[in-house]
């Protein structure tokens, strides 16, 4: 692993920056390909993520592992986090003090990997990175902040108990990846909405 990327891991994991230190079993570093091309971003880790100290392990990550491997994708090919590296009790949504917190690991996972893109999972870390709400009405488009340019689509747990989501999250990946290729390939690819820093 990169040994700057290393330091993070170790950071986050003896954090003790906001309350959640104090009800978590483990805090859930990002995992993965520090060369990927694209980074995924979460909101914050459940159960099943807080137990083992690896993000999107739960019913959740199965569901985005679902829609990677749908395109011949691995997660051991990406690098995925969270806005938030501790969960909530009971999975609330993190507050605006937890996500204020946290975002500077984020960033610097950002300013290490440096992604052609980041793919924004759901409307937590819509509106913590971007400032967006309304995910529904932003999935499935690139965005700009920056210079860095992101993908929007849906959280995977919105497809837990919902058939037809889990197609739109196949869809988007799918989709995402086609964007990876053509900024691979030195194309440009067109913006459907830019943020203002
Ligand atoms: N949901 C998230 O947002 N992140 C995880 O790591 C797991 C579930």
């Amino acid at each position: 692993m990169d040994s700057y990327l290393e330091n993070i891991r170790q950071d986050v994991i003896n954090c003790t920056n906001c309350d959640l230190c104090k009800t978590r079993t483990n805090s859930v570093p990002g995992k993965g390909n520090f060369h990927s091309d694209v980074i995924f971003v979460g909101e914050a880790p459940g159960r099943n993520e807080d137990l083992r100290g690896e993000p999107f392990v739960g019913v959740a990550g199965k569901k985005l592992s679902l829609a990677l491997e749908n395109i011949g994708i691995s997660r051991n090919e990406v690098y995925i986090t969270n806005t938030v590296k501790c969960r909530p009790p009971n999975n609330r949504v993190p507050t605006k003090i937890e996500k204020e917190t946290c975002r500077e690991y984020l960033q610097k996972e950002i300013e290490i990997i440096k992604p052609k893109i980041i793919c924004i999972l759901g409307n937590t870390a819509f509106g913590s990175i971007l400032g967006g709400t309304e995910i529904t009405k932003f999935r499935g488009k690139v965005a700009k902040k920056n210079n860095q340019l992101y993908f929007i689509t849906i959280h995977p747990a919105a497809t837990i108990y919902n058939q037809e989501l889990i197609e739109v999250l196949k869809e988007d990946i799918k989709k995402l990846f086609g964007l990876i290729r053509e900024l691979k390939n030195g194309k440009q690819v067109s913006i459907d909405i830019e943020f203002s820093p």
